[in-house]
C-alpha cells in the first residue's frame, strides 16, 4: 500500500524550509523507487518542530522534526515509511504533550488533511454542520449560534449570534457575509492557519452564515502579506462551487451562497470593521462613524455580517455537535474554545487551542516553557498592539474576556508575545504610541495628532527631561485617546502605554544622563 508522508504546505513551515524538504523528499522516494506519497497539509501548529514530517502507519501517524532537507536521506535509511526510530523522531504526533492536551473544535482537522480535499473534508466530518443548516429555519440557526455562547474571536467579543439575528431581521435586497481575515494583530497567525490548513471549515462557516441571514454573497478580506492562504483560500471556494457547496444551491438546497476572497494591501486599521467595507468598496481604509452599524448599512450599504476568520470556522462545529456541546466548554461568559497564539521570546511557540479559562502563568510557563533566551520573562502583552503588558504579577489571571478586562487588558484575537528581562518598556510604549501614528486612518485629532505627541513625550521621558511632569502628560494623553477616539486604534493604545507604565515604572524613571563634561 502506498504510504503517505505529510509534509505542510503552512507559511511557517514554509519559512522554515518545508518547500525543500517536500523536494529532497520526492526525489528521494523516485530515485529509491518507493511507494510512497507526499500530501502537503496544513502546520500541526507546533511551529518549533517545523517542518514536521508524519508517515502515516497502521499505529498512527508518527512525527519527525525539525527536519531539513539534508536529514531525507537518513530518515529513509532508518526505516521512515514503517515510522522507524530516528533522532529527529517525537514518536506519535498525537501523544506529543503539547497537542495532546489541547481542545481541537476549530481546528480539528488542521495538519490532519490534505487542505485542498473535499472528500479528506467530509472524511473528517466536514459539511456536517452545513448539511443541518440548510434543513432549517434561518431563526432557528440563529438561535443555535446565540445558545452556544460564541463571542467574535476578532477582538471585541461581540456575540455572534446577536450581529446574526440583527442582519436576519433588518430587511435588504441584498445582504453580504464578510469574513475579516486581515488579522494584522502582532503574534497572531490563527486566522491564517485555518485559510491555508482548513479552508473548507470557513467556506462552511461563511456558508452556514448566508443561510442563517438571507445574504447570498460572501468575502474574505485578507491582506496581501498572506499569499498562500489566498492562494488556498482561492481554490478550496473554486472546489467547493464545482461540488455544490456553493452556487446557486448550496448541498442541493433552495439556497443560494458564493463567495471570493479580495486582497487588500496590508493596513492595520484596514482590520477594523468600517474600514475594512471602504477598502473592500475600493475606497480609502477611512474609518466610518457609528451608528449606523455594518448589520443595519454595511457593505455597499447593505446588512452585512462582518466576522472574523475563527468565529465562522468554529460555526460548523457548533451546528454539527449542537450548542450546547460547545457552551460546555469555557469558564464565565467566555464560552468554548479559544485558539491561543502564543509567540516572542518563547520556547514552545505555536498555535494551542484549547477552552478558555487557563491561566496566562499556565500558558506561558507550562504550555509555553518559557522564553526562548532562557531568561525570566518580563512582560507578556495579550491581544496584539493594542494589548495591555502583564507582569509575572497578574500570571494569574484566566483567559476569559471579563477577567482580563477586570485587570485593565484585552484577549483581542488571542495573540500572546512574550518578552524577557531584557525588554525596555518604555521603549515599548513609545512603540505603542509610534504604531498607532504610523497606523492611524486619519480621522479623528485623539488618534492623529495625540500619537505624535505620544512619541514625544515617550522621548522626553527618556531623555530625563523633566520625567515626572512628563509622565503626568503621557497619563493625561492617554486618557484624552481613550475617551475621545473614534475608534479602538486611538481609543486602546493607551492599554500596552499605561500597562507598560503602571507595572513596570522602573523603566519610566531611566537614570539621568551623565554630563560628558564632568
Ligand atoms: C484597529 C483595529 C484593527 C482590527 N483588526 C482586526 C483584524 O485584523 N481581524 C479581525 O477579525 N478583527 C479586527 N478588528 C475588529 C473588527 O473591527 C471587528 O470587531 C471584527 O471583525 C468583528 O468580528 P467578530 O465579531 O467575529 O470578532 C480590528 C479592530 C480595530 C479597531
Ligand atoms: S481612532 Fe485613529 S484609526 Fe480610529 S478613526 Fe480615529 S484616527 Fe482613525
Amino acid at each position: 500500500m502506498t504510504v503517505k508522508i505529510y509534509i505542510p504546505r503552512d507559511a511557517a513551515a514554509l519559512a522554515l524550509g518545508a518547500e525543500k524538504v517536500a523536494t529532497a523528499m520526492a526525489e528521494a522516494i523516485a530515485a529509491r523507487g518507493l511507494d510512497a506519497m507526499i500530501v502537503r497539509n496544513g502546520s500541526r501548529g507546533m511551529h518549533w518542530l517545523e517542518p514536521l514530517v508524519e508517515v502515516a502507519t497502521a499505529a498512527g501517524r508518527v512525527a519527525y522534526g525539525p527536519v531539513k532537507a539534508r536529514d531525507v536521506a537518513s530518515l529513509l535509511d532508518a526505516g521512515l515509511l514503517s515510522g522507524a526510530a530516528h533522532p529527529l523522531c517525537l514518536g506519535k504526533t498525537e501523544e506529543i504533550p503539547f497537542l495532546k492536551q489541547q481542545t481541537r473544535l476549530t481546528f480539528a482537522r488542521c495538519g490532519l488533511i490534505d487542505p485542498l480535499s473535499l472528500d479528506d473534508y467530509r472524511a473528517h466530518g466536514g459539511l456536517r454542520g452545513l448539511e443541518k443548516a440548510v434543513a432549517m429555519q434561518p431563526q432557528a440557526i440563529v438561535a443555535e449560534v446565540t445558545e452556544s455562547g460564541l463571542r467574535g474571536r476578532g477582538g471585541a467579543g461581540f456575540p455572534t449570534g446577536i450581529k446574526w439575528k440583527t442582519v436576519l431581521e433588518t430587511a435588504g435586497a441584498q445582504k453580504y457575509i464578510v469574513c475579516n481575515a486581515d488579522e494584522g494583530d502582532s503574534g497572531t497567525f490563527a486566522d491564517r492557519m485555518i485559510m491555508e490548513g482548513d479552508p473548507f471549515v470557513l467556506i462552511e462557516g461563511m456558508a452556514i452564515a448566508g443561510v442563517a441571514t438571507g445574504a447570498t454573497k460572501g468575502y474574505v478580506y485578507t491582506r496581501s502579506e498572506y499569499p498562500h492562504a489566498i492562494a488556498a483560500m482561492t481554490q478550496a471556494i473554486e472546489i467547493a462551487r464545482a461540488a455544490g457547496v456553493l452556487g446557486q444551491s448550496v448541498l442541493g438546497s433552495a439556497h443560494a451562497f458564493d463567495m471570493e476572497v479580495r486582497t487588500g494591501a496590508g493596513a492595520y486599521v484596514c482590520g477594523e470593521e468600517t474600514s475594512l467595507l471602504n477598502s473592500l468598496e475600493g475606497k480609502r481604509g477611512l474609518v466610518r462613524a457609528k451608528p449606523p452599524l455594518p448589520a443595519h448599512k454595511g457593505l455597499f450599504d447593505c446588512p452585512t455580517v462582518i466576522n472574523n476568520v475563527i468565529s465562522l470556522a468554529s460555526v460548523p462545529v457548533i451546528l454539527d455537535k449542537g450548542a450546547a456541546f460547545y457552551r460546555d466548554f469555557g469558564m464565565g461568559r467566555s464560552r468554548g474554545t479559544i485558539p491561543l497564539q502564543i509567540a516572542g521570546n518563547i520556547k514552545h511557540g505555536g498555535l494551542y487551542e484549547t477552552a478558555f479559562g487557563l491561566t496566562l502563568g499556565e500558558i506561558v510557563d507550562e504550555i509555553g516553557g518559557g522564553t526562548a533566551s532562557g531568561r525570566p520573562v518580563k512582560a507578556v502583552q495579550v491581544g496584539g498592539p493594542l494589548g495591555a503588558y502583564f507582569p509575572r504579577a497578574l500570571f494569574d489571571t484566566p483567559f476569559d474576556y471579563e477577567a482580563f478586562a477586570a485587570k485593565d487588558g484585552l484577549i483581542g484575537h488571542a495573540g500572546i508575545v512574550v518578552f524577557d528581562d531584557t525588554a525596555d518598556m518604555l521603549k515599548q510604549a513609545r512603540f505603542a504610541m509610534e504604531f498607532c501614528a504610523v497606523e492611524s486612518c486619519g480621522k479623528c485629532t485623539p488618534c492623529r495628532i495625540g500619537s505624535m505627541r505620544g512619541v514625544e513625550v515617550a522621548d522626553n521621558i527618556a531623555a530625563g527631561i523633566e520625567p515626572e511632569k512628563n509622565r503626568e502628560l503621557l497619563a493625561d494623553l492617554c486618557n484624552t485617546m481613550k475617551f475621545g477616539s473614534l475608534c479602538a486604534l486611538g481609543g486602546f493604545t493607551p492599554y500596552p502605554v499605561m500597562s507598560a507604565m503602571t507595572h513596570f515604572p522602573e523603566d519610566f524613571s531611566p537614570a539621568p544622563a551623565v554630563d560628558a563634561a564632568e
